[in-house]
């Protein structure tokens, strides 16, 4: 079937068969279809959907494009976790860590930040010297060492995705149910973990802004692990304001690193207190006393491990000077009395961006040492000239920007919001 002719079933809402999907994206891996042919054809099956059947095709197409990373000559019970994006999520920097100091194994491969999402890769690239790019071999070395690593998503594995994902990124079609789940699902698949855990963000910083959605995006993944034989567990949380006080590269190392020592009490470290347990309930372990752990100083070594085995200096958990961080910092004030609410997270995500701490194109480079701590959280009360946050910045440019779109990020309002969960919904494949 000719390109055109495959695009056209899609346009005109039909369903394609598996052969002509086959021959359409290997042609596209293999050069012989175009990018703005992969492109009209995104937009047709955002536009028209892509059935359960159809969605299990493409996230094969894309677990077969590569290499899968066999696990099984590593011991221990293997987690891989996967957030579906927000502002201010080091979650992973956090969890990845501390799971491992509960016995599990985390093989966590991130990709970097692109819009107003930022990317575990970029942030643990704060630290000096720290390198997140390895061989198959050299990873599963670090789970065996460690029982822990962060690092990038590696070329070989899905480079579909990859390919299609950058097309998605410039053409608006990102928040297609079925793209996202096979474009998650299909890393997770081609690696043969124990538990998948999922982590989908839900709200006015997230991709996904209603509940509706969310359920039907797990009920994609989980039937998908199912039909590729993976136990996934999954969470949809909330992302209608930034995770944590801190947003930007260093400043997120920092905050997880305080939540590693129990020096976090904020929305971030319930959150990942949560999903410490769920994760070791899921997989049957006993759950260690978070307090107890916490106290025993062993998850924060476990960073340090983690660290010093990817390259980093150790010594950052000790001396927080080791990460880059801007000298200028601009104190932002609240101009009135009243409730803090964020009524547009991706703002503070473009932010981030505007200060040079994001990218807007893949090949761009990053300022690691700029970003927003904030003081408060969302629905906080606040009082007029209370320092809402600090601003690492390096130039007046960029920060004029920057205070521009927080502008719109959040309002002060007279009145109390309804308080909003952490967790708005959970499924594992044991349901
Ligand atoms: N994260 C991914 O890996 N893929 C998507 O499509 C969206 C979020």
């Amino acid at each position: 079937m000719l390109p055109q002719e495959f695009i056209r079933v899609k346009r005109d809402g039909q369903k394609h068969d598996r052969e002509s999907m086959h021959e359409f994206l290997s042609n596209y891996l293999s050069g012989k279809v175009a990018d703005y042919q992969v492109s009209a054809w995104l937009m047709a099956s955002f536009l028209k959907g892509l059935d359960d059947e159809e969605t299990y095709w493409l996230t094969d197409e894309i677990v077969e494009s590569g290499e899968k990373l066999d696990l099984s000559d590593v011991d221990g019970i293997k987690v891989d976790k996967h957030s579906s994006g927000g502002v201010g999520d080091k979650i992973s920097l956090a969890l990845v860590p501390l799971l491992a100091s509960a016995g599990l194994v985390v093989s966590k491969m991130s990709g970097r930040g692109l819009g107003h999402t930022g990317g575990t890769i970029d942030k643990l690239e704060s630290i000096p010297g720290l390198r997140t790019e390895f061989s198959t071999e050299e990873f599963k070395d670090l789970l065996r060492k460690v029982g822990a690593a962060i690092v990038a998503q590696s070329d070989a594995l899905a480079p579909l995705d990859k390919k299609l994902y950058s097309l998605r990124d410039v053409t608006a079609t990102v928040e297609a149910l079925p793209l996202i789940a096979s474009s998650i699902m299909s890393k997770k698949i081609a690696v043969n973990s124990d538990l998948v855990s999922l982590d989908v963000k839900l709200g006015n910083g997230a991709f996904i802004t209603n509940l509706e959605d969310a359920k039907e995006l797990c009920r994609i993944m989980l039937s998908l692990g199912k039909q590729f034989g993976r136990r996934v567990e999954i969470h949809v949380t909330d992302m209608n304001e930034p995770l944590g006080y801190a947003v930007g590269n260093s400043l997120e190392v920092i905050e997880a690193m305080d939540f590693l020592k129990g020096k976090v009490n904020n929305r971030f470290s319930a959150l990942v207190k949560q999903l410490y347990v769920d994760t070791l309930n899921s997989v049957n372990l006993p759950v260690p006393d978070f307090d107890k752990l916490i106290a025993s100083g062993k998850p924060i070594q476990k960073f340090a491990e983690m660290v010093q085995a990817q390259g980093g200096n150790p010594k950052v958990i000790d001396d927080y000077s080791i990460l880059p961080l801007s000298k200028n910092i601009f104190e932002l004030k609240a101009d009135k009395s009243g409730y803090l609410d964020y009524n547009n997270t991706v703002e503070v995500g473009m932010a981030i961006v505007e200060l040079g701490g994001g990218r807007t194109r893949k090949e761009d480079a990053i300022d690691h040492g700029v970003g927003i701590k904030f003081f408060v959280e969302g629905g906080d009360k606040v009082e007029k000239g209370q320092v809402i946050a600090h601003i690492y910045y390096n130039d007046q440019h960029s920060l004029d920007n920057a205070l521009n779109r927080l502008s719109h990020s959040f309002t002060i309002k007279e009145t109390e919001s309804a308080q909003r969960p952490l967790i708005w919904w959970s499924t594992n494949s044991k349901e």
